[in-house]
């Protein structure tokens, strides 16, 4: 292991066999922490090759369950997004897919700090259960065409225990080191198909689009390698999707899409990404016809047939489905309102998240519980005029709820200005590219 730090030190490239060592060894225990934060250190400053970003994706995929999927009838389909805050794509998404025969096999994980997990808002519904055996995920999928439970600890633990090492000794930021351990997952998580929505901006782990296109880049070549299907989107974090942070609300906001009403910049991701599935499972030859499939899936209230379905399949109370008033629950409703007059020119999205994690929608260590009916809702959004005194946000909270610093959080996320936004940043997509199928340009 000495000799293996020490080559990364000096930036020469590391071997298929040296790098599946490492991994064999650190997941066995035989390699100790301060080793492998070395060697992590030496890879944050001197990168990786593609070829030693495939080998530590490979090393870390094969160091647990590699899920074989083939009982399931259909073409299978998985999307997976680098974190967000109001990211509730997935709930939309794989009943999309589902309807028009593909079978999305999902699994997902926790929220952490400001960005919320789609397991998390699935937690929140009665009965609904996040667990499943192996079985019953593949007799879900079958049956229903869609099943999303949490991730198992089986499935690529190399990378659970590295992510953990990763957290407290600043090596998470580096772009080889995330690819591989998103990757890991998706690999060894067995669809074929691959969707990957990279996020950029202020709630994002990728400030900044060049770095979300070469984290983007190299996980669509690491899927090509691993003979996925694989593409991928930039997607704007510089704003929370869709106006509801909080698991309850999300789920409330989601069923409110499948119903076909609901913001614009939500129901834009999901046709974006559905597009992108259907792309790769040949039921749409580009972007804007995978659109219009998806489109009519949801008008045709088949997205929202296979959503409920779904949720009683995996024990659920769907009741909410055709009802989702009935989500939003009695809580203590605070108004945020703007305290100057002019443009909204940021919206720090990384705050809104903390606003709603200190409300109690997010865990800050993760053995916290999280209360499902918390979270807010985000009225105005970037570029909009304000009056002094309009409602910016809504805080949803109950009396365990550090209603303080969410407040805090949100003054301080809102920057207004007298200055109207340049065009530029005005025409905003949420959208930013599309990578590994044409992008169809900002005027579809
Ligand atoms: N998500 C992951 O699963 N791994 C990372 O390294 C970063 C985000």
């Amino acid at each position: 292991m000495y000799n293996i730090i020490l080559k990364k030190k000096r930036n020469i490239e590391l071997s298929t066999e040296e790098i599946y060592k490492v991994i064999e060894g650190y997941t066995r225990g035989d390699i100790p922490d301060y080793q492998m934060s070395a060697l992590l250190m030496a890879i944050c400053f001197n990168g990786m090759s593609e070829r030693e970003t495939f080998d530590l994706t490979m090393a870390m995929a094969y160091s647990g369950d590699m899920l074989k999927l083939e009982r399931i009838h259909n073409i299978t389909a998985d999307k997976h997004s680098t974190g967000g805050v109001g990211d509730k794509t997935s709930l939309i998404v794989a009943p999309i897919a589902a309807a028009n025969g593909v079978s999305m096999a999902k699994m997902s994980g926790k929220g952490l700090g400001h960005t919320g997990g789609t397991i998390d808002k699935l937690d929140s519904i009665p009965g609904f259960r996040t667990e499943l055996s192996e079985e019953e995920f593949i007799d879900c999928v079958n049956s229903c065409g869609m099943a999303i439970i949490s991730q198992s600890g089986e499935l690529a633990p190399a990378d659970k225990k590295m992510y953990a090492l990763r957290d407290v000794t600043a090596t998470v930021d580096s772009i080889p080191l995330i690819a591989s351990s998103i990757m890991s997952k998706k690999l060894a998580a067995g669809a074929k198909i691959i969707v990957l929505d990279v996020k950029c901006g202020s709630g994002a782990f990728m400030k900044n689009f060049e770095d979300a296109k070469k984290l983007a880049e190299t996980m669509i070549e690491i899927g090509k390698r691993g003979d996925r299907k694989t593409y991928a989107l930039i997607s704007d974090m510089d704003q929370p999707l869709g106006d509801y942070v909080g698991n309850r609300l999300e789920v409330y906001e989601a069923v409110k899409i499948l119903h076909g009403e609901g913001t614009e910049d939500l129901m834009d991701a999901c046709l974006d990404l559905s597009a992108m599935i259907l792309i790769g499972a040949g039921k749409a030859g580009d972007i804007e016809s995978g659109r219009t499939i998806a489109k009519k899936t949801i008008e045709s209230g088949e997205a929202l047939r296979v959503f409920k379905n779904f949720i009683a399949a995996q024990g659920g109370d769907n009741t909410f489905a055709d009802n989702p008033e009935i989500l939003i629950k009695p809580t203590n409703k605070i108004e945020v309102k703007a305290g100057k007059t002019g443009y909204i020119t940021s919206i720090d999205t990384e705050k809104i998240g903390l606003a709603s994690m200190y409300l109690g929608g997010g865990r800050q260590k993760k053995e916290d519980v999280i209360d499902p009916d918390v979270g807010l809702v985000v009225h105005r959004k970037k570029g909009s005029f304000v009056n002094a005194g309009e409602t910016l946000v809504t805080l949803f909270s109950k009396p365990l709820s550090n209603t303080e610093q969410a407040l805090e959080c949100i003054s301080e996320a809102y920057k207004i200005s007298p200055e109207m936004p340049s065009e530029d940043e005005a025409s905003k997509k949420h959208t930013l590219a599309y990578l590994g199928v044409e992008d169809p340009g900002v005027d579809r």
